[in-house]
């Protein structure tokens, strides 16, 4: 089989229909498209059954398929120039590793929820920059959720692909993520931020007020979320709930506890328990918050809450990083700024900004001059609305 031709400023659908046509020497019968995202208040705390505020971005991968006969899957992706192949019957969790494991892991998810699979031939490519913080991985699995959903002919909701994107990263990868990412990938609306209840997986979509945009700085420092604090901080946070449950048994996570009660009961935690538990409890109050001030309008007040998140996340979760901090504060001093967090899991990556639209080249402007005065190398910027969450188009319709 035949390699491509770099996919240059095609959207992410058209790469990927290309790439189909070049490698498989036909075209495809679907392309679906599924966005990556962008977390405006709520940073770790969708692993706690907490509040969240994401958004999608105009950033996607793209799945051109065609279903097959068999249980069969065949991926070339452009971004890696490989291919994988495997029978979805045959999978166990991290027998396949690397991109492909994305894939992988939504086939052996479904097909454990007793789902009669058929396979794909399919090529896979986007837009969307892979471990920057931006859930490339959720946009995979959700965009191959969509593939399986129509290759199998099965009658599944946006949400329930996102659980099984979700099953997938925590069972079969092994990252032990919360839903955040997979559906926001799934259930977004242009123009629109999810505030997503992580308990009862209830969602209300927010308008984003007219007149502001994302911008994201990326540190150009990759994070490997399974190699990373990641799971160590879920640890903590369930560590935290434990010991708290066992002074009331109302408690079952962090989410149970209320800003009131917390000062109270920091002193059964020891550290750095005590600093997770805060951040956590403060988080989800600030989501609260935060969707009442985007409902109302009240934007600059949006933006106060992203760069205590931001404080939050820095000193009492310790998951950011030098150059995520330098990113939040230039980000304060910049043209049309209003608010700067580290969105994603932290530890490198890239920060969300909240950025007047009219002076949104200024501010990256800005931004990027001061932070390559400091480290020698311009941040990679992208700006972008809320986007659609995935969709699923027929080739030649
Ligand atoms: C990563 C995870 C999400 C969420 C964030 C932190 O993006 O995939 O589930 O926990 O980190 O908010």
């Amino acid at each position: 089989m035949s390699t491509v031709e770099s996919s240059g400023t095609r959207s992410a659908p058209d790469a990927a229909r290309a790439a189909f046509e070049q490698v498989y020497s036909r075209p495809p019968g679907w392309t679906c498209r599924a966005p990556g995202r962008v977390n405006l208040m709520g940073g770790h705390v969708d692993y706690n059954d907490g509040l969240v505020l994401p958004a999608a971005i105009d950033l996607e991968i793209a799945v051109a398929f065609t279903a097959r006969e068999d249980s069969r899957l065949r991926v070339y992706s452009t971004q890696f120039d490989e291919w994988v192949e495997f029978d979805t019957r045959d999978l166990t969790p991290g027998s396949i590793s690397g991109w492909a494991a994305y894939p992988a892991g939504v086939a052996w998810a479904m097909a454990q929820s007793g789902l009669p699979l058929r396979g794909l031939d399919a090529a896979l490519a986007g837009n969307l920059p892979i471990g920057v913080g931006l859930s490339s991985s959720a946009a995979v699995e959700v965009g191959f959720a969509v593939a399986l959903r129509r290759s199998s002919d099965l009658d599944l909701t946006a949400m329930e692909l996102a659980k099984v994107g979700l099953k997938a990263e925590n069972d079969y990868v092994g990252v032990r993520c919360g839903i955040m990412d997979q559906l926001t990938s799934a259930c977004a609306q242009a123009g629109h931020a999810i505030l997503l209840d992580c308990r009862s997986y209830e969602i209300k979509q927010i308008p984003i007020p007219p007149g502001l945009r994302l911008v994201m700085m990326c540190t150009g420092i990759q994070r490997e979320l399974s190699s990373s604090d990641f799971n160590t901080r879920r640890t903590e946070c369930e560590q935290a709930a434990q010991r708290l449950a066992a002074i009331d048994e109302d408690i079952r996570s962090l989410r149970d506890v209320t800003p009131e009660r917390l000062h109270t009961l920091l002193r059964h935690l020891p550290p750095p328990l005590d600093r997770r538990a805060r951040h956590v409890v403060g988080e989800i109050e600030r989501v609260r918050l935060a969707a009442q001030a985007l409902e109302q309008g009240e934007t600059e007040r949006f933006g106060e809450l992203m760069f205590a998140s931001h404080r939050s996340s820095r000193v009492d979760y310790q998951v950011s990083i030098d150059q995520l901090d330098t990113l939040v504060e230039l980000a304060q001093q910049g043209p049309g700024g209003l608010g700067a967090r580290l969105t994603g899991a932290g530890f490198g990556g890239c920060t969300v900004n909240l950025v007047g639209a009219s002076l949104a080249d200024d501010f990256r402007g800005f931004v990027s001059e001061g932070y390559e005065a400091l480290y020698g190398e311009p941040p990679q910027a992208f700006v972008s609305d809320a986007a659609p969450g995935a969709s699923l188009e027929k080739v030649g319709a």
